[in-house]
């Protein structure tokens, strides 16, 4: 992360579209898409070390430690693709997790570029994640009503199957909403006080809202008054 350029911190609560949105902006900004979410599954599914310490926070719907997520994301960071920036999606979490990143950034003279919030109400967060189906090979994310894959169970980019994550259960949903009120709201004000906070109304279509999100990283225009008050 030696010569970063352009550093986005996707906010939004679970079912947002984080993950949506960043699989498409990556692609068009020319930066990794950097998910602590899918680095988790990632070690869940090769069965490491990490994934077997993180499996029992993220079935249970709760953050998994400061510790080992920031020492996790840090070393993703620390590859040479992230050189020119990266599209940080559900990294930071907590205040800990964002003031770690920025003194990892500025040790190496650099800082967060922007921080899109993707805002939507709690309502369309529960109906988002009751239909999600993801891929397990490229994890492309699909909705069983608003974005449904041309053939069923299987995905469209790669062929892969579909499944259902384990971490996609109305119990776990509610927690993952719970925990987020407490402990990742609080980031708004965070990147709200450093003037990185920009408001993206995620209500809107997935095209719409990736229209807004290039406007607002690019530096185009904003998306709505940036003063307004974040949920
Ligand atoms: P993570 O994988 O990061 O989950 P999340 O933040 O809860 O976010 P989601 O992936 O659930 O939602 P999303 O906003 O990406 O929405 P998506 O694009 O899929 O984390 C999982 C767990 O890992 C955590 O609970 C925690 O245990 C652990 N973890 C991860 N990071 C951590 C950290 N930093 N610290 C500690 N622990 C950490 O979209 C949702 C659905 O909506 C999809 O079906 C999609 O097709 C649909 N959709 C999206 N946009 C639209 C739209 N505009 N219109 C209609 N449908 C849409």
């Amino acid at each position: 992360m030696a010569h970063g350029l352009l550093y986005v911190v996707l906010l939004g609560a679970p079912g947002a579209g984080k993950g949506t949105q960043a699989g498409l902006l990556a692609g068009r900004l020319g930066v990794p898409h950097v998910s602590s979410g899918d680095l988790f599954r990632e070690n869940l599914a090769g069965g490491t070390h990490l994934g077997r310490s993180a499996k029992s926070y993220i079935d249970k719907g709760e953050l998994v430690p400061d510790a080992i997520t920031i020492a996790m994301v840090m070393e993703r960071l620390a590859q040479p693709d992230c050189d020119k920036g990266v599209l940080l999606d559900g990294f930071p979490r907590t205040l800990a997790q964002a003031q770690a990143l920025d003194e990892a950034l500025a040790g190496n003279g650099q800082r967060i570029s922007v921080a899109p919030y993707i805002r939507v109400s709690e309502e369309t967060l529960l109906a988002r994640l009751a239909g999600r189906w993801t891929c397990q090979r490229c994890q492309a994310v699909y909705h069983q009503l608003f974005s449904p894959p041309r053939v069923p169970g299987v995905c469209d980019v790669c062929g892969g199957g579909l499944y259902q994550r384990a971490d996609d259960t109305p119990e776990t949903h509610k927690k993952r909403i719970e925990v987020y009120m407490v402990q990742t709201r609080p980031l708004i004000d965070y990147y709200r006080l450093l003037g990185l906070l920009r408001v993206i109304d995620g209500e809107r279509s997935v095209d719409e809202v990736q229209a807004a999100l290039l406007d607002v990283v690019q530096g185009l225009g904003e998306d709505g008054d940036r003063a307004q008050e974040a949920r």
